[in-house]
Order: C-alpha cells, then structure tokens, then sequence
C-alpha cells in the first residue's frame, strides 16, 4: 500500500463503500471514514479486506492518511450533515486541498459551499453520481462541479472509475462553476421521473385498455428494450414484471400504488418555473407522485365519482406499437425539455455548459442511460446551438412519425378514463410548440380588461404597449407592464 492514501471517503453507506472499493480497483489507494467507527472496522475487516484500503478512525486519523493536495469526498445524507462534516474538516485542511461533496445536494448549498471554502482557501467539488449501487460498483455516471482549479486533481480518479461508452470515453467530465454539476444532476433526476412515469402510464394502458397481464407485458417490454427505447429503464421493467413473488404471482400487482420521493424531482419543477421554463412533462411526472401519494383520498373518490367504463375495440397489436411510438416522443419531448431548463440556468448563473458533453455523461452509468443519448450528442455536434431539439432533424422528423400513434394513445387513454398525464401533457407541450398564435391574444385582452395590464398589436412594433378602456367605464390609465 502507498504510504500517503489517494483519496479519503468519508460515509460508509453502501454508495460510499461501493465508490472506495471502485476506486480501489483502478489502482488508487483510499482512506475511509465513518462517524461510527465500528463501520470502518466493519469495512476494514470485511469487504475491504487485503485491499489497498486504509481504515482512520477520527477525522484527524483521515486528513493525516492523505497526499496533498488531499481530497476528501463525502458521501454523506445531502443537508447538515455535509455542512458538518466540512466544519469538522476546515482546521485540519490546508490551503489548496479539496473537498468533495458527492450527494444529492441542492445546487444553492453548493453554490455557498464552494464560495465558502475559496474565502477559506480550500478549493470544492459539488458532484452528481448516478447509477445507484451497482453503478458506484461498478461505473457510475459523475457531474462534478465547483472549483474549477480542484478538477486537474480529481480528474484521473473521477474519470478512471466512471462508467465508459462503447468508444471508452468515460462518462465523466467536468460540468461548469458553483452548482452547475449538482444543477446537471437535478435535471437528470427529473429527467429519470419523467421516464419513470412515462413507462408507468404505458403500463396501466397495457393492463386496464388491454387487459394484458405482466407476462405479456414482460415480452413487450422486452422487444421494446432491442429497439428506440433501449434503456436501463426499460429494462428492470422488463426483469420486474417477469418477477414473480413467493407464491408464484407477479409481485408488482402486490406493491402499494403510492410512490416516494426525495425531492430531486421537485426541485427541477420549482426552478423551471422560477427560470419560466415550460418543463411540462417533468412536472407532470413530480405531481402523478404526489396524487399517488393520497392514497387514501382516492380509494374514497374511486367509489362516488363515476368515469368511462373501459371499451377498447381496436387492434391491440396496433396500440401496443402506438404505446412504443407515444413513448419515444414524449421521452423525446421531455429531454427536449429538461436541455430548455439548462440552457435558461447556464444562462442565469452563468456556465458554460456543453450540451453533447451532459449526453456523453449521461449514456452509461446512470439511471437514464440509453442508446437514445448517442443521439442527443449528435444533434448537439451537429449544432451547438441548438435552440430546442425539436429543431434537430432527427429529432423532428421521428416525433413526427410517430405522432400519430401518439395522439391514438392519448386518445384512448383520455376516452377510457385511464390517467396518462406525461403522455398527454408532452403531446400538448408539442401542439403548442408548433403553433404559430396561440390564444394567449385573448388572454391579454382579460387582463387589459380587468386590470388595464396593457397588450402590444399585431400591426405595431413589438414593444409598444396599449391599453383599450373596454367598458367605457375605466378611464384610459394603464398600469405598468413589468413581467416577472
Ligand atoms: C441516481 C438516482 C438517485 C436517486 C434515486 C431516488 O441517479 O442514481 O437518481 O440519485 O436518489 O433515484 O430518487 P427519489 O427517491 O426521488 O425517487
């Protein structure tokens, strides 16, 4: 072992265990720390174990273990723990050495955090990692951000335990200042409750219009996985539908219908509205979880209020291929949507984001990995500056040929009186992205009418504000026509 460790990791859950233990196996020596100590040995004595893995037991132990400029990664609950954990480490920490926060932290605590440790002359890393516990294993997806100047340092350790693509570029690169690397994480942890709802509601079709069982649904998921909609999401759909419980039947019919959540998702529908950003669809997906939540609520309304009886009398092969093509354009509208909200924040705070890059990072490791990211890269070569990838011909000519098993399926859902609020909200998003006037001219007339709010004109340039006294009742005093 060398004398002087590599890295230091404090957090022995099993995403900090499972990070120690890749990164020892690409031939990096690390110190790992624990609050309660019994872990370390724990973890000394087991798992790692004739490894070229030290145990401290203080945090003095752990700083005095490490090469300078030393790097010490936390992989701790994101919160006050962190913030603890940086206060215990500041008195033993040098100028120059960095601390590494690698949770999923809300990108203005990490904002703070990196301002604070520069005014103390230490340098931060705020970074995003995805793919669970397997993924730290064995290749996770890593979005660092913060101190710029600490990413020569981290890098070959970073890149050397992600995951890789087919051509061996690693799915790791540095993301951009303060927040951004925890920002690019957040929107990948709505994007991941936008897939997650998407492929939940074609499910409910399946099962409610269809009358399929998880077997069957199983092979479509299947086939499915070998086309467009390959993805590791698509595939533990595959596995978990087949899963059968002790008694022989599927155990997801046995799994109480009222979904968890963290606040990852939450957080990229509250900025998009701040940023005013239509993120449709993933706000759709935060809120199908928070009415699924009201469990209760529901069992009570489902026996007074009255809906369509389910009758589908089409050709079921067909829908099950318009479910596969609903699913790929609203996925598609969705990325769409999530690359929107980045361009507006890299825009408000300031980064310099590379939009194929995110994809790049994004296509292994993580818990939206998929072939469907390769071609999200592409259209960002291809243009850079790219406004809405809509716009990418790709992109626009596949919506456009799958739209019409997209609307059969919206369609349907909505007559039988099955909830698909991503599948329809997404569809929506696209009739009014591609609508030239919308109605909002008579909105803007409502609000003159009411409130003298103003409106600009069709025949006069933009920018030039008019009020109408409607009713011959209010006088021609405006009021002003800020915008939030
Ligand atoms: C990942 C995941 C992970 C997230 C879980 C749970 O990228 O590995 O995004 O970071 O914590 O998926 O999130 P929810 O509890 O909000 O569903």
């Amino acid at each position: 072992m060398k004398t002087l460790s590599d890295i230091g990791l404090v957090g022995l859950a099993v995403m900090g265990e499972n990070l120690i233990l890749n990164m020892e196996s690409k031939g990096f020596t690390v110190t790992a720390y624990n609050r309660s100590v019994e872990k370390v040995t724990n973890f000394i004595e087991g798992r790692a174990a004739g490894k070229n893995i030290r145990g401290a037991k203080s945090i003095e132990e752990l700083v005095a273990s490490l090469a300078k400029p030393r790097k010490v990664m936390l992989m701790v609950k994101a919160g006050q723990p962190v913030d603890d954990f940086i206060e215990q480490l500041i008195p033993h920490l040098e100028e120059g050495d960095i601390i590494i926060d690698g949770g999923n932290t809300h990108y203005p605590d990490t904002d703070r955090r990196t301002a604070y440790l520069e005014s103390k002359g230490l340098l931060f890393i705020g970074t995003g990692v995805s793919g669970g516990e397997e993924g730290a294993l064995t290749g996770p997806s890593i979005m660092p951000g913060g101190s710029p100047a600490a990413w020569p340092f981290v890098k070959d350790i970073f890149q050397g335990i992600s995951a890789k693509v087919e051509d061996g570029s690693p799915c790791c690169d540095w993301v951009g200042e303060n927040g951004a690397g925890h920002f690019v994480k957040m929107v990948h942890n709505g994007i991941e409750y936008g897939d997650m709802q998407l492929i939940c509601e074609a499910y409910q079709i399946m099962k409610e219009v269809l009358g399929m069982s998880p077997d069957e649904m199983h092979e479509v998921f299947a086939e499915w996985n070998t086309g467009v909609l390959d993805s590791y999401l698509t595939e533990i759909t595959r596995d978990i539908l087949a899963f059968k419980d002790e008694d022989g039947e599927p155990l997801v019919e046995k799994i109480l219908d009222t979904a968890g959540q963290k606040g990852t998702g939450k957080w990229t529908g509250v900025i998009a509205l701040d940023l005013g950003v239509p993120l449709t669809l993933i706000s759709e997906a935060v809120f199908a979880r928070c009415l699924s939540a009201k469990k209760e609520e529901r069992v009570e309304a489902s026996k007074v209020i009255n809906g369509p009886a389910v009758n589908f009398t089409g050709d079921k092969k067909q829908l099950i291929d318009d479910l596969r093509d609903a699913l790929f354009a609203s996925k598609i509208i969705s990325y769409a949507q999530g690359y929107l909200l980045m361009r507006e924040a890299a825009k408000e705070y300031n980064w310099k984001l590379n939009y194929g890059g995110i994809a790049m990072m994004w296509r292994g490791g993580c818990i939206i990995r998929s072939s469907f990211l390769g071609n999200i890269k592409e259209a960002f070569d291809n243009n850079p500056e790219l406004q809405n990838l809509l716009l990418d011909d790709y992109f626009r000519t596949t919506v456009e040929n799958a739209q019409a098993g997209w609307r059969r399926v919206a369609a349907a859902a909505i007559s039988n009186g099955i909830p698909a609020p991503t599948i329809t909200s997404a569809l929506t998003y696209f009739d009014g992205y591609r609508t030239a006037r919308l109605p909002a001219n008579l909105l803007q007339a409502q609000r003159d009418y009411f409130g003298a709010h103003t409106y600009e004109r069709l025949d006069k340039p933009r920018g030039e504000f008019f009020h109408t006294n409607w009713t011959g009742r209010g006088g021609s005093t405006s009021s002003t026509t800020y915008d939030v």
